[in-house]
């Protein structure tokens, strides 16, 4: 009998997969990172090969550690990091280029040019996103521009695009014996080249981009019991286990949040932060900066749709804090170097390593440490670090207000960042709303194994998903509102010395 759902969750910086029971339980988990490639600043770049492996080595190695067998699970669901653009030759598998990473900006001037040439109105109607070079299709145009023979080989057949949920999708699935060249309705959402509406490839916006239709993926709901095909017998598991759900990681969050109903909202804290509300089967547009987007579509029924505020730079920023500044030797030693401190000294950190994202969408902004006096020190650094975080959150969290109508009673969190304390309590009083967090943080394979487990009568509906969900931790907001306003108002102050910082 197969007891268990599993799902892939090909991440920014790593790939997981992760085993789930019947309510929603963890199993097993097994997790690797791959190699972040800098070529030049503002390039980021994956070695698609090198993600294949990794998702070979996490889904062996999770089945072993859980003393299971591949013909354990009912089913397999996929989530990835979005926009991130391969293209490949689907007769061998061999990638053209490297992986161009959603946070990579050489595409700004591509993003320009579609606003300056009157695209912008256009994209934003259909696709429901700003021209920026946050997503694929920008960055389809410029391989298509850049290397070699790919323009020529793609109106022939011979190279397709895919997200890397397609991407691990067609590989699984058998590659260039058979492999199904597929995606789903939230990943198509973020390439700039889907109608919202039509749930489509929509010509118009092929044409703005010049991009052949014959390169992309068929659009399948998120959940389905047959269209993602079954595992090839071969590697990784040698059984032909069902794959029926794909879903981009914060609509799988989402999901795993039990976000089901208009209005109910989840933030996911990594490399960036995603804020995303359910707004149900109509279409919000949004006039305050965010992105309008498909939450999910399970089979048949009609896709719902949700607002997202989507910020590049969070978690990553405290990466920076290890990895180029040194002033901490691991992520968790941020919370104890901002205790050592009473509160941020005046010091503000924005950090728009690529510009800035929701609500403001400026890619000529860079990042700034402002308010320094010389008494400053690492502690405040790292706190304002922290306070980066949640002050950016608000900044979504007002323009969703705005957009919706919606005032949040809470604000459900999850993801890596979730587990440093001062960083949730800070949110709680950067927001004046208690923040709450599930006892299952993985939420983003736990909402890809339950848009398979869906599929496949693993699970029968949303009301069983949702009485899985229970609160671990609650954080309650502690500051006056004299001190949360004057905070938030320093805040606004250090974004504005941020703007027009670059020539785009
Ligand atoms: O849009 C980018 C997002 O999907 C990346 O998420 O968790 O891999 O940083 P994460």
């Amino acid at each position: 009998m197969a007891d268990f759902v599993g799902a892939v969750d090909q991440g920014t910086t790593s790939t997981r997969f992760m085993i789930f029971d019947h309510d929603g339980g963890e199993v097993a988990k097994y997790q690797l990172e791959h190699t972040q490639i800098l070529p030049r600043g503002g390039w980021v770049e994956h070695d698609p090969v090198e993600i294949w492996e990794r998702t070979n080595s996490v889904m062996q190695n999770a089945i072993r550690q859980g003393s299971l067998d591949a013909s354990d699970l009912a089913a397999i669901g996929i989530t990835n990091q979005r926009e991130t653009t391969v293209i490949w030759d689907p007769r061998t598998g061999r990638p053209y280029y490297n992986a161009i990473v959603w946070q990579d900006t050489r595409t700004d001037s591509i993003a320009a040019a579609l606003e300056r040439d009157g695209h912008g109105d256009t994209i934003r109607r259909k696709a429901g996103l700003p021209p920026a070079t946050y997503f694929s299709g920008g960055k389809i145009k410029w391989i298509l521009e850049n290397v070699d023979g790919v323009r020529q080989a793609a109106e022939q057949g011979h190279a397709v695009f895919g997200n890397t949920d397609c991407w691990v999708l067609w590989n699984l699935t058998g590659g260039p014996r058979g492999g199904i060249h597929a995606t789903d309705v939230t990943n198509a959402s973020r390439t700039m080249l889907m109608d919202l509406e039509t749930l489509d490839w929509d010509d118009e916006l092929l044409e703005i981009f010049n991009i052949p239709r014959a390169m992309l993926p068929k659009i399948n709901p998120s959940s389905h019991a047959e269209a993602f095909g079954r595992t090839r017998t071969t590697r990784p598991l040698r059984t032909a286990v069902p794959i029926t759900g794909v879903l981009g990681d914060q609509h799988a969050a989402t999901v795993g949040q039990v976000c089901y109903a208009v209005g109910e909202a989840k933030n996911t804290y990594g490399t960036g932060n995603f804020l995303v509300l359910n707004t149900g089967t109509e279409l919000v547009r949004s006039q305050h900066g965010l992105l309008t987007t498909v939450a999910y579509q399970f089979g048949d029924s009609p896709a719902v749709y949700a607002l997202e505020g989507s910020i590049a730079v969070t978690g990553s920023a405290v990466q920076w804090l290890r990895d180029q500044l040194k002033i901490i030797s691991d992520a968790a030693e941020s919370e104890w170097l901002a205790r050592t401190v009473e509160d941020n000294g005046g010091m503000y950190f924005v950090p728009a390593f690529s510009g800035l994202f929701a609500p403001y969408w400026r890619s000529d902004a860079r990042g700034a440490i402002v308010g320094l006096a010389r008494f400053n020190n690492n502690g405040h650094l790292a706190r304002a670090t922290l306070e980066a975080i949640c002050y950016q959150s608000r900044d979504v969290v007002e323009a969703m207000e705005r957009d919706s109508g919606v005032h949040l009673d809470v604000l459900k969190v999850d993801g890596g960042v979730t587990a440093n304390d001062l960083c949730m309590q800070i949110q709680a009083d950067v927001l004046g709303v208690p923040v709450s967090r599930p006892v299952v943080a993985e939420t983003t394979a736990l909402g890809a194994a339950y848009a398979a487990g869906l599929a496949t009568g693993f699970w029968r509906d949303t009301d069983e998903l949702r009485s899985h969900w229970q609160e671990s931790k609650r954080w309650e907001p502690q500051w006056s509102e004299d001190r949360r306003e004057e905070g938030y108002a320093g805040w606004k102050k250090a974004v504005e010395r941020t703007l027009d910082w670059v020539q785009v």
